[in-house]
C-alpha cells in the first residue's frame, strides 16, 4: 500500500504583529505622528543652535566644532535620516490609501473651522519641506555649489547673500510653519489626546509651536539675506570670499 502523501509545504505565514500594525491605517498614522513629534524636537534644538549665528562667527563656529567633536553625532544623524524616511514614506502611503478608498472627494460640513490653511495644504507643504531639506543639506552640509569657506559661519551667511537662495528659504520656512500648524495638533489627536477639555489647548500649543519655529528660522535668512550681510570671520583674520555669489557687502 502506497505511503500517504506528505502535505505540500505551504508558504510561511507572517504572524508578525509589527508588520500587521504598519500595514493598518491607524498603525501608519501613529508612526507618522511619533516620527513627526521626534522631528519637532530636532527642529527646536536645530533652531536654538542656529540662533547662535546672531552672536557672530566665533561663537557659532565654537558651537559647530563642539557638535562635530561629539562621538554620538553619527548616531544622531542616522536616527534623523530614519525618522525622516519613516515620516515621509508612511505619510505618502497613508495618503495614497486614503485616495484609493475615496477616489471622489466628498464634501461634509464639519463646522466653520474644520479646514485650516495648514490642514488643506499638508501634501503641498510636506513636498515643499522635502525639496527644502534636499537643497539645504546639499548646500549647507555637503557644500554643493558654493565655495567652502574656512568657517561654517562664513559659509552659511554667505549663501544668504544670494537673494534667490534667501527668498527660497523664506517661502520654504513659511511652508514649514504651515505644515507644523496642522501637523503637531493632528499628531497628538492620532496618539489619543482628543478630549473636549484638552483639544483647544493642544491646538493652541501646536499653533504657538509652529509660529515659534517659523519665525525663529525666518529671522536668519531675512536678517543675513536682506538686512545685514555679515562679514566672514576667518580664524586668521584675512579677507575671504563671503559666499557663492560674491564678496561681503
Ligand atoms: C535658516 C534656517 C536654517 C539654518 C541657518 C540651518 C543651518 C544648518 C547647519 C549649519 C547645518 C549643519 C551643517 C554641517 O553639519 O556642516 C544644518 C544641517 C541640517 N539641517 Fe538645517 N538650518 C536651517 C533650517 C532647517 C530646517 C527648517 C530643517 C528641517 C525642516 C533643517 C534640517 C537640517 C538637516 C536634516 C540637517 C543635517 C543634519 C546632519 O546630518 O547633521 N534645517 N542646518
Amino acid at each position: 500500500m502506497p505511503a500517504a502523501e506528505a502535505p505540500a509545504p505551504t508558504a510561511p505565514r507572517c504572524n508578525c504583529r509589527a508588520v500587521e500594525f504598519l500595514e493598518s491605517s491607524i498603525g501608519k498614522k501613529i508612526m507618522v505622528a511619533l516620527a513627526g513629534l521626534f522631528l519637532c524636537v530636532f527642529l527646536l534644538t536645530h533652531l536654538a543652535g542656529n540662533l547662535i549665528l546672531f552672536l557672530g562667527g566665533p561663537a557659532f563656529d565654537r558651537y559647530a566644532q563642539m557638535l562635530e567633536s561629539n562621538p554620538l553625532l553619527p548616531l544622531a544623524e542616522g536616527g534623523l535620516v530614519v525618522l525622516f524616511l519613516i515620516h515621509i514614506a508612511l505619510a505618502v502611503r497613508a495618503r495614497l490609501a486614503n485616495m484609493a478608498a475615496r477616489p471622489v472627494a466628498y464634501q461634509v460640513y464639519k463646522g466653520k473651522d474644520a479646514r485650516t490653511p495648514g490642514s488643506s495644504t499638508m501634501a503641498l507643504t510636506g513636498t515643499l519641506v522635502l525639496v527644502f531639506i534636499i537643497i539645504h543639506v546639499a548646500t549647507i552640509k555637503f557644500q554643493v555649489g558654493g565655495a567652502k569657506g574656512p568657517d561654517l559661519f562664513g559659509h552659511v551667511t554667505g549663501w544668504f547673500h544670494n537673494p534667490l537662495y534667501a527668498g527660497f528659504y523664506v517661502v520654504a520656512l513659511i511652508g514649514v510653519g504651515l505644515h507644523l500648524s496642522h501637523g503637531v495638533q493632528s499628531a497628538f489627536q492620532t496618539l489619543g489626546l482628543n478630549h473636549p477639555r484638552y483639544t483647544p489647548m493642544i491646538k493652541a500649543l501646536g499653533a504657538a509651536f509652529a509660529i515659534l519655529i517659523a519665525l525663529g528660522f525666518l529671522s536668519i535668512p531675512v536678517y543675513f539675506g536682506f538686512i545685514v550681510h555679515a562679514p566672514a570671520t576667518p580664524p586668521n583674520g584675512a579677507a575671504m570670499p563671503s559666499g557663492p555669489i560674491g564678496g561681503a557687502q
